[in-house]
């Protein structure tokens, strides 16, 4: 798969296989994605990794939270409030998901089956956890930004689909204390990995790019 195949083709799987993913190939990947740079070459990730039981125990955590309506709070704090534009965007995104679908605005419960996804992790076999050390900057952030979609991209080489979520580390607490992650550690973004279960309707969806001449600038050129 050439890298151009590769970026088209990613997309955020929210539908998993149930079959488990060789603990051999998530080590391959990773050691491709660590070919990330950093700055200074820092390389200041430290990843953690469950499946099996561990992550059966932190899924279980996760659903009862979420069914007793626990507030999210990740290490990573989340804006409060987002600029207009991108306000939009995320909205338009949420209704355009639902429609792709087939749910209908007044339709609840198919909606919280949806939401309540983001605590069964997708139904992914693993999830890879992405943290570094809690007094780094948002330049540290960077990196991790780009080991993520460098894992994400080596994920497809391996047939497999990954999702990056804010969900999946809503409450840093519990995955802290099931993976032995130590206190001086944010956790900074989840990925649950596994084989897309591509019929799904939840993974039909593509989501869409603002047009290049609108983002771009050239000076010039
Ligand atoms: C930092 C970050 C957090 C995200 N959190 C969630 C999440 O909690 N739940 C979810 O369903 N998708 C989440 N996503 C996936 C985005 O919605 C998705 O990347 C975006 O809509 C673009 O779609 P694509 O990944 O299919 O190209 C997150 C993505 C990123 C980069």
């Amino acid at each position: 798969m050439d890298v151009t195949d590769a970026l088209n083709s990613r997309y955020s799987t929210r539908a998993f296989k149930p079959d488990q993913v060789d603990k051999e190939n998530i080590t391959r990947i990773l050691e491709a994605a660590t070919r990330a740079p950093s700055w200074g070459n820092t390389q200041p990730w430290e990843i953690f990794v469950a499946g099996g039981d561990v992550l059966d125990r932190l899924r279980n955590a996760y659903l009862e939270n979420y069914h007793k309506d626990v507030p999210g709070r990740s290490d990573l704090p989340r804006p409060l409030q987002w600029p207009p534009a991108l306000q939009k965007r995320m909205e338009e995104l949420g209704a355009e998901r639902f429609r792709t679908a087939g749910i209908k605005r007044d339709d609840k419960a198919a909606r919280q089956t949806i939401f309540e996804a983001n605590y069964r992790f997708f139904g992914a076999p693993a999830v890879i956890y992405l943290c570094m050390d809690h007094s780094l900057t948002p330049w540290s952030i960077f990196d991790i930004g780009m080991l993520a979609q460098s894992i994400m991209l080596e994920a497809q080489q391996y047939g497999l689909g990954s999702i990056p979520a804010y969900n999946l580390v809503s409450y840093p607490d519990i995955i802290r204390k099931e993976l032995e992650i130590p206190d001086d550690l944010s956790i900074i973004i989840g990925i649950a990995l596994g084989y897309s279960d591509a019929q799904h309707p939840q993974n039909k969806f593509r989501s869409p790019r603002r047009p290049i001449q609108e983002v771009v600038r050239f000076g010039g050129l």
